[in-house]
């Protein structure tokens, strides 16, 4: 079946409403572009769980805090759309951000602040305070986009692992939809997949493993019984300690009660998280310390 090409949201919201009266089921993938695997993955599983997927292409400029970032994020759009076809979705969708929210823009071209919307506890710490206004930019579109498509279920990635918090807690306060998340797609050598690793250069390129191999080594410590935070936060530093990666947080959490700081006494589940700059990139991952491997739930 040949895939659909919209470009507003009121035509693919027009698609999605008569698949779901059809009886259908819809699976959802939202993303901002330069699709790679791990977007695939999304993709696939959506295709395999559901009879058709929607997928959004939106570089969404309400969760830039950096105008730069915003700026080089890479767009190809004619690439998207030929990717998500092989991978078996059903509709791709584009829009404007006046398109997206009709009516709600304020004087400099961005949303009135009363149409933003709370992100909750996900958002706090780590990402939330070296981004902030992130995660307000991301539950704001990602809210527009569930009303847009009313999927049955949608498919976020471990990867960008506060925002599946930040959006499972906004689905469960809506009451749908199902929220899926799935594991990071990585390359051979443990660097997560990420738009953004375009931008590298092969210096940098080089260097960008090293953040995941400071979190395997920070699992090893885990696997050897150590379950205080700040000791496999203190292994984790030390992992990215003599690498020319500009650290921004390099942090442990509970995975399953998040909070801003970092928690005191044993871990029962863990979570590494890092940010880190390699140039003028900005690159992020986790890994689950208790897991050995790809996990579908936090
Ligand atoms: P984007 O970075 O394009 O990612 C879209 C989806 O793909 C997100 O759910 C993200 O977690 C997932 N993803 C990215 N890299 C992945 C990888 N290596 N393995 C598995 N999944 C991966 O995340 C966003 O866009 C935006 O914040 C969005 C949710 C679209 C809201 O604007």
């Amino acid at each position: 079946m040949d895939m659909l090409h919209l470009d507003n949201p009121s035509a693919a919201s027009e698609w999605c409403v008569l698949q779901r009266e059809q009886g259908r089921s819809l699976g959802f993938v939202a993303t901002m572009g330069a699709l790679h695997s791990g977007h695939m993955s999304l993709v696939r599983r959506a295709a395999a769980e559901n009879d058709l997927v929607a997928v959004s292409v939106f570089v969404n400029p309400l969760q830039f805090n950096d105008p730069g970032d915003l700026d080089s994020y890479p767009r190809q759009l004619e690439g998207d759309c030929a990717l998500v076809a092989g991978a078996g979705g059903s509709m791709l969708f584009t829009g404007s951000l006046e398109e997206f929210f009709p009516g709600k823009l304020a004087q400099d071209g961005g949303l009135e602040a009363s149409a933003m919307v709370d992100p909750g506890s996900g958002a706090e710490g780590l990402e939330g305070e070296f981004r902030p206004g992130h995660f307000a930019g991301v539950a704001t579109i990602v809210k527009r986009l569930f009303e847009v498509t009313q999927p049955t279920r949608a498919y976020f990635g471990l990867k960008d692992f506060q925002q599946c918090l930040v959006v499972r807690d906004l689905a469960f306060a809506q009451g749908k939809p199902e929220v899926v998340l799935c594991p990071t797609v990585r390359e051979q050598d443990g660097l997560a997949l990420s738009s953004r690793n375009l931008l590298l250069s092969d210096e940098w390129r080089a260097e960008a493993p090293r953040i995941q191999q400071a979190l395997r080594a920070t699992r090893a410590l885990w696997q050897q019984g150590q379950r205080e935070a700040s000791i496999l936060r203190a292994c984790l530093v030390e992992g990215l300690a003599d690498s020319a990666l500009e650290v921004e947080y390099a942090a442990v959490r509970d995975s399953l009660n998040w909070t801003r700081d970092e928690p005191e006494g044993s871990l029962v589940q863990a979570v590494g998280l890092v940010a880190a700059k390699a140039g003028e990139v900005r690159l992020i991952d986790n890994l689950l310390l208790h897991m050995d491997g790809g996990v579908d739930s936090v």
